[in-house]
């Protein structure tokens, strides 16, 4: 099967899997993810971008945030994906390889991806936890887990293990603290770092304007 024939087949899989998903892991977070990892790899040049784009499309495919913190289903699912398209098996070696340590594992874990083209799809899939879409994904992946909006007497914790992570049921508020504000200082290029910047301004004025609407003091500032 020619790259393109094998992009568009699993570009059509992954969204009929994911198509209307509500946790904010449907279909278009795989496209924002996908067209900026390209867009990051026409940047950081030296990626496959055949590979970047295959492991952005699948890179949430048996997410275990979906399938009871098993981290093996993703990995597997995508193993036979392809085995299906008849890829070769070293290919499909190095996207389960990604595809397995993409996912955020702790404030006190580590991020780090040994090739290129994983470092390209972490910083794209990262790029869409934080930000305008960062803010709508993370509460609406706290609804749809049933979590409080914001507890003040619940403290964040920086884990420093993925079991301690996965197993959390924090309010939605915490998740910034334990994850989205620390994602910009992690990004592994450049070309995310710069984009990372603004939205984690946004994401800071959010919680600044949040607590002020909390605490009812809004009203004291000036317009
Ligand atoms: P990762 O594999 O790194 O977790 P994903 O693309 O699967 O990345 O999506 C992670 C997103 O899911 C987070 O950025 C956030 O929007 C949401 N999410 C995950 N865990 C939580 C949580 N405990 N509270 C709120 N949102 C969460
Ligand atoms: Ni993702």
């Amino acid at each position: 099967m020619q790259q393109q024939a094998i992009i568009d087949a699993t570009a059509n899989y992954v969204r009929e899997q994911l198509e209307g998903e509500g946790s904010g892991h449907d279909w278009w977070h795989i496209y924002r993810v996908w067209k900026n990892a390209l867009y990051i790899a026409s940047q950081e040049k030296g990626a496959d971008t055949f590979k970047v784009e295959l492991a952005a499309l699948l890179h949430d495919i048996g997410d275990h945030k979906f399938h009871n913190g098993d981290d093996t289903v993703g990995p597997r699912m995508v193993r036979e994906w392809l085995e299906r398209l008849q890829v070769n098996n070293a290919l499909i070696a190095e996207i389960c390889a990604i595809v397995s340590g993409l996912s955020y594992r702790g404030a006190g874990t580590s991020s780090a991806m040994p090739t290129l083209e994983g470092r390209i799809v972490q910083d794209a899939d990262r790029l869409d936890a934080i930000g305008a879409i960062g803010i709508a994904r993370t509460f609406a992946y706290g609804g749809h887990k049933g979590r409080e909006l914001y507890n003040p007497a619940i403290a964040p914790v920086l884990h420093d293990n993925f079991e301690a992570y996965k197993s959390n049921t924090a309010p939605t508020i915490n998740h910034f603290y334990e994850k989205l504000l620390l994602l910009k200082d992690r990004m592994h290029t450049s070309t995310a770092h710069a984009m990372a910047e603004k939205r984690h301004h946004y994401m800071k004025d959010f919680l600044t304007q949040f607590y002020a609407e909390w605490n009812a003091t809004d009203h004291l500032e000036g317009d």
